[in-house]
């Protein structure tokens, strides 16, 4: 296969890009009544709206070009096959098999996994089931009225995310918190109004060896220890109050929670694709695992669009396709997440893990470096909150920032006039970036106004919008487990879709390993009480520092 940069649809992607038109989104409404029907795809009850993105029919032609050059579809069956798409951990890459709702097996080496699977999510079913209803229950014999999720990545920011958005549905379960970050103030601030007889943690971590989480882990034990009524030993208590998602199970029974309190999965759930896993058992305790079930069924319908819609119509697809038009040929280095939804508030931040530790690479599968931009950054925060921070940037900054706006059209929490004004807010904002304004416009409005000559001149310019700014629209009638499914399968199969394009491994994380090592090497001279000779100058000056603020020298 040609090198990217070097096939027929790149090369005339790049001529494409050059015209003088090429982000004349403006231009594009205007030669077309039926756009936004044309540019609109529904899918597993989600409605994608790309129109207001700088692309003509062929453009969407020549990206589709560069999907079959780059075997994309080829690349996606080998992932539902279960071939090992992971080169560089010799893995294969199966979320896909946590939600697969069917019957067709899915095979490792010619083992169908999927009985595995079932096990697994039956055991979380019946646990979650048990901990709601109060069956099971603390040491003392309290119902558990707090659940603590104790992880970080993955392991955090996946049912972090889900349970936000269905805090709706939350209805009878406990109270459910998030501690991830290693910084004492996290655990010590979540559990400081917690009743340690009714508080049940669990330890969520695939590789249970990730330094924040069992640091948290073994200080959420000595808590328990301390502070739990007739607490008898170690063994009862972490027996007793703990639950572990994990796939390292001589770890987890290293620390001390019995093998019926530990969910498994496997190696070939990456982390940020795990929250389908039993790294979702937060989401069933708090939701109940038949809203658990809904969150796996609308991934799945995703899933077999995905898998077999025609290219033309292939939501994943067309939107990873507009992301690599933006990125590659239109230079956009950024992309923003715009939830119109405070439910999805931590949606922008699980997007950027799933998005930037997927597909932040330089290097291809073949071991070279690439010469084209791959993954770009990805931001964002709710609307309208945002409106109120960084629009100014989107609106009439230098640089083009292409946007998703995210919205439901009923909202769950009844607010009717909440929800409508937040709906204006949403639908406005992406016209305003598309339609802009010009100086004539301002001037217009200011004269009226009594405001003429030099003044109105010299203000114009401030107050004139370039428009032309793109963006795509995703509606959803409502934001409930179905459609969140559906809406972060979305988002795994565009981040496949765009590894693929770019020839890396979306799957493996090496870029996070060298800090973690080196964390480890400063640590020891914290402890110590001095640099160790093998830093840079401002590093061990910083360790100095630190060492004598701290009393250590
Ligand atoms: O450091 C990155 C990372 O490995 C993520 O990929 C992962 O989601 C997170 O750490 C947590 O890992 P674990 O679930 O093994 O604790």
């Amino acid at each position: 296969m040609a090198r990217l940069t070097e096939r027929n649809s790149w090369k005339a992607l790049e001529a494409h890009a050059a015209r003088p038109q090429a982000r004349d989104i403006v231009g594009l409404f205007a030669s077309d009544p039926r756009r936004a029907e044309r540019y609109s795809l529904e899918a597993a009850g989600l409605i994608l709206d790309f129109s207001k993105n700088p692309v003509s029919d062929q453009t969407v032609q020549l990206l589709l070009a560069l999907a079959a050059e780059s075997s994309v579809a080829e690349q996606t069956q080998a992932m539902f096959d279960g071939r090992r798409i992971n080169v560089t951990e010799n893995r294969p890459v199966l979320h896909i098999a946590l939600r697969n709702q069917s019957q067709r097996p899915i095979c490792v080496d010619g083992r169908d996994v999927m009985p595995d699977v079932r096990a697994v999510l039956h055991r979380l079913r019946e646990f979650s089931e048990s901990v709601r209803n109060g069956t099971l229950r603390g040491s003392t014999g309290k119902p558990f009225a707090d659940v603590v999720n104790i992880g970080i990545g993955g392991s955090d920011l996946g049912p972090l995310t889900i349970y936000s958005a269905l805090r709706p549905f939350a209805q009878r379960g406990p109270r459910l918190h998030f501690v991830s970050n290693v910084d004492g103030a996290h655990l010590a601030a979540t559990v400081a109004d917690l009743d340690p007889e009714a508080t049940l943690f669990i330890v969520s971590s695939k590789t249970f060896t990730t330094q924040e989480t069992m640091t948290n882990a073994r200080s959420a034990r000595e808590w328990l220890l301390t502070n739990l009524n007739g607490a008898e030993s170690l063994d009862s208590v972490v027996g007793q109050h703990f639950a572990a998602a994990s796939t390292n199970l001589d770890e987890t029974g290293a620390f001390g929670i019995p093998p019926e309190r530990v969910f498994g999965f496997w190696d070939w759930v990456g982390g940020r694709y795990s929250l389908w896993s039993a790294i979702g058992l937060p989401i069933a305790l708090a939701v109940g695992f038949r809203q658990f079930d809904r969150l796996l069924a609308g991934a799945y319908a995703m899933d077999e669009h995905f898998r077999n819609a025609p290219a033309h119509v292939n939501m994943p697809l067309l939107l990873a396709l507009i992301g690599v038009w933006h990125t590659n040929f239109l230079d956009s280095p950024t992309h923003a997440v715009l939830p119109y939804a405070q439910d999805l508030s931590w949606l922008p931040m699980h997007l950027q893990q799933l998005d930037m530790e997927s597909n932040g690479k330089s290097i291809d599968r073949a071991g070279d470096t690439v010469e084209y931009t791959t993954g770009p950054i990805i931001w964002g925060a709710p609307g309208t909150n945002g409106q109120h921070a960084f629009f100014q940037h989107l609106h009439q900054g230098t640089q083009v920032t292409p946007c998703d706006f995210i919205v439901a059209a009923k909202s769950e929490w009844g607010m009717a006039e909440h929800h409508e004004i937040l709906l204006a807010n949403c639908i406005a904002q992406s016209e305003a970036l598309l339609r802009g304004r010009t100086k004539d416009e301002v001037l217009e409005e200011l004269q009226a106004r009594g405001i003429k000559g030099q003044e109105a001149q010299r203000l114009a310019a401030h107050r004139s919008f370039p428009g032309n700014r793109p963006s795509s629209t995703i509606l959803m009638e409502r934001l409930d487990a179905h459609s969140v499914g559906a809406l972060i399968a979305l988002y795994e199969h565009k981040v496949f879709v765009q590894g693929a394009i770019w020839n890396i491994n979306s799957f493996d994380q090496w870029g996070v390993e060298l800090g973690k090592g080196l964390a480890k090497e400063v640590l020891n001279d914290l402890r110590a009480g001095h640099a160790s000779p093998d830093h840079d100058q401002s590093t061990a000056a910083l360790i100095k520092r630190i060492c004598a603020m701290r009393g250590k020298q």
